[in-house]
């Protein structure tokens, strides 16, 4: 996936830094620069990490427990994607297959196989990493990715109220308030249809 996700326009290109020392030195092994790619279950913990920062602090709950992570990056990796710059996770997105109109209780702990709708779980960016554009352009280009991903359709997600602006702006549209319930917050449901973009599958590399 990773060779399917390079070549954005938002990312800098990487330059491999010059040798040290001449030919004869041997050539150090260096970690990309920047990377996208699926995640596994070996990175749950660096996930559950910017997760447990991000929201426990915020809201004393995360979206996904360390065993739901573990559990969703096992079965259907091909829904997630991580950024990693030099080796370290810095924002990840998680998703699962859901196979009905609108997400229920059982969306939030469930994977449906062959799905033609992602339910995306959590969207997390790194606390050093955030207001950098980071997010939106994970976004971007794990939506990207999805519109290459064979039978899906449309990718759905909930957010609280503040971050309805933040996903208007990366395409998706409101379907008004959610059935689902966390702790008495309460959450919009936000949906991004992935066909119909001929040009951006055209162009995308899939
Ligand atoms: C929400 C989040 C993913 C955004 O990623 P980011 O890299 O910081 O965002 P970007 O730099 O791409 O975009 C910034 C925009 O995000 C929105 N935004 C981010 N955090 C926000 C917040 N706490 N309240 C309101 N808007 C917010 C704003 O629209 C902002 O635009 P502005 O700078 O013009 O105000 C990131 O802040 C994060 O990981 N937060 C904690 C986890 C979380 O809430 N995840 C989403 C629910 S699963």
């Amino acid at each position: 996936m990773t060779q399917q996700l390079a070549g954005s326009p938002f990312l800098k290109p990487t330059f491999p830094k010059a040798p040290v020392g001449g030919p004869l030195r041997h050539r150090r092994h260096t970690l990309p620069a920047s990377e996208f790619r699926n995640l596994t279950p070996q990175d749950a913990i660096s996930v559950f990490e910017i997760e447990r920062e991000a929201f426990v602090s915020v809201s004393g709950e995360c979206p996904l427990t360390l065993d739901e992570v573990l559990n969703f990056l096992a079965q259907c990796p091909e829904l997630s994607l991580g950024w990693f710059e030099e080796g370290q996770l810095v924002a990840f997105i998680i998703g699962s297959g859901w196979d009905k109109e609108k997400l229920s209780q059982e969306a939030m702990t469930q994977h449906f196989p062959h799905s033609p709708t992602v339910h995306m779980h959590v969207l997390s960016v790194h606390r050093h990493c955030r207001q950098q554009g980071k997010g939106s352009i994970l976004l971007w280009r794990y939506l990207q990715y999805l519109r290459c991903v064979p039978g899906l359709r449309r990718a759905l997600l909930i957010c609280e109220d503040f971050l309805v602006p933040f996903y208007l702006k990366a395409g998706f549209k409101e379907r008004g308030p959610s059935a689902i319930s966390v702790s008495n917050m309460r959450f919009q449901e936000m949906e991004h249809l992935l066909g119909g973009q001929a040009y951006a599958r055209r162009n995308s590399g899939c």
